[in-house]
């Protein structure tokens, strides 16, 4: 990576604004429910509070629209971090002002303060200049950890950093190492696999990846628009009818690309989304007419799977059906395993297939789940991520 590091600034007695994406789901009781995203934070703020920097922590969490909004206080995330820690993490009600400037005022060498929600403040997905210097004001260096939120310029994220010095901290560090080790210097075989529901989400990526992929997997719901373009007829299945002729360039792209293409042979279909209701194994062509493909069947799996057991290296990105209802998970894990048994560099990415890789029991064996999902997918549409873009050069 181009940027400086954390590695490369004197941080003991500095105040130092983390700025980390701890947008973690919570559950029914406000807990959070999936701490993966602190946890992945944790070196980055272990390393400053043992060099003695004060750490100021900064986050959006979910989409509160720029005002103060209690479900979405940072007060139970600030909770597991203290626990994962074993360190006193004070929560600051407010995010800038006399509030947090007080309360950081009176911090010593290695302590830890967490500033409210960011996005209480509708200055901050606007990239407000006054806000930026306004958080920039409470510290001396800049530190971005956020990989997650890195797409997103706003002011605690990208503004910010035009004011006072910023550097990546260690989880942005690994996440640009990995995601542009395989996009921009991968080993070969070089296979990815993409999926989710829709082709509309994913254009830019597929776009970006035929350059540089031998062999492209589509499969989930966007696999039905590219079977459509090859004439199949897919009953009651999710097809974007409008991205029909999109899907047949891409394809045609691919074949000038020399990258070859797989796309499912076999469908677990179904009258209807539902775990209860009859389904079926088919070949593609066998779609009844008043039937629905809600996952890849055992051959695709198969063939999916080969691919992948012969790649050097492989990204994945979004799930190859209706994963979260247990008979229409079996692709999903299928590729999941495929990608533990590999011995290719292994890269996920993307909220779904994070969760299969875990739900499959297998995310020890991949050599790099992102934390990131829009970030990550931004990544590999070739894009500039302006939360990295925004930090020092080495
Ligand atoms: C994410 O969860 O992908 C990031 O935290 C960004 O969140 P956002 O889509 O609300 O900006």
């Amino acid at each position: 990576m181009n940027k400086k590091s954390i590695r490369d600034i004197e941080a003991e007695g500095k105040r130092v604004l983390v700025r980390v994406d701890f947008n973690v789901p919570l559950n029914k009781t406000g807990k959070v429910s999936d701490d993966t995203r602190i946890r992945a934070a944790l070196p980055t703020i272990r390393h400053l509070v043992e060099k003695g920097a004060r750490v100021i922590l900064a986050s959006h969490l979910g989409r509160p629209k720029g005002t103060f909004d209690d479900r979405y206080s940072l007060k139970p995330v600030a909770h597991r971090l203290q626990d994962l820690l074993g360190q006193n993490v004070t929560l600051v009600e407010e995010t800038v002002g006399d509030l947090p400037r007080k309360a950081i005022s009176q911090m010593q060498d290695g302590e830890i303060v967490m500033l409210e929600n960011v996005r209480f403040y509708p200055e901050e997905e606007k990239n407000d200049d006054r806000f930026a210097r306004s958080l920039a004001d409470l510290a001396e260096i800049f530190v971005n950890d956020a990989f997650g939120a890195a797409h997103r310029a706003h002011a605690s994220t990208e503004g910010v950093a035009r004011v006072i010095p910023g550097v990546a901290g260690f989880l942005m560090e690994k996440e640009i190492e990995f995601l542009g080790k395989a996009l921009y210097n991968p080993d070969h075989p070089f296979v990815a696999i993409i999926g989710g529901a829709k082709v509309s989400d994913k254009i830019g990526v597929i776009g970006n990846l035929l350059g540089k992929v031998d062999t492209l997997i589509i499969g989930g719901g966007m696999a039905n628009t590219f079977l459509r373009a090859k004439g199949l007829d897919l009953g009651k299945s999710l097809l974007e009818g409008d991205k029909v002729d999109l899907a047949r360039e891409l394809m045609e792209k691919a074949t000038d690309a020399g990258v070859k293409i797989l796309l499912p042979v076999d469908l677990v279909i179904s009258r209807a989304a539902d775990p209860e209701a009859e389904r079926k194994v088919v070949p593609v062509d066998g779609v009844p007419e008043d039937w629905m493909a809600l996952d890849i069947g055992p051959e695709s799996s198969r063939i999916f799977g080969q691919a992948v057991r012969e790649a050097k290296t492989v990204i994945w990105n979004g799930p190859m059906g209706v994963f979260e209802m247990e008979p229409f998970a079996q692709g999903t894990f299928s590729i999941a395993r495929s990608l533990a048994e590999s011995g290719a560099i292994t890269i996920v990415g993307g909220g779904d297939s994070a969760a299969a890789v875990e739900k499959a029991g297998v995310a020890g064996r991949i050599t790099h789940i992102s934390t990131g999902g829009g970030a990550s997918l931004e990544f590999l549409e070739g894009k500039k991520l302006p939360g990295l873009a925004v930090l020092q050069d080495k």
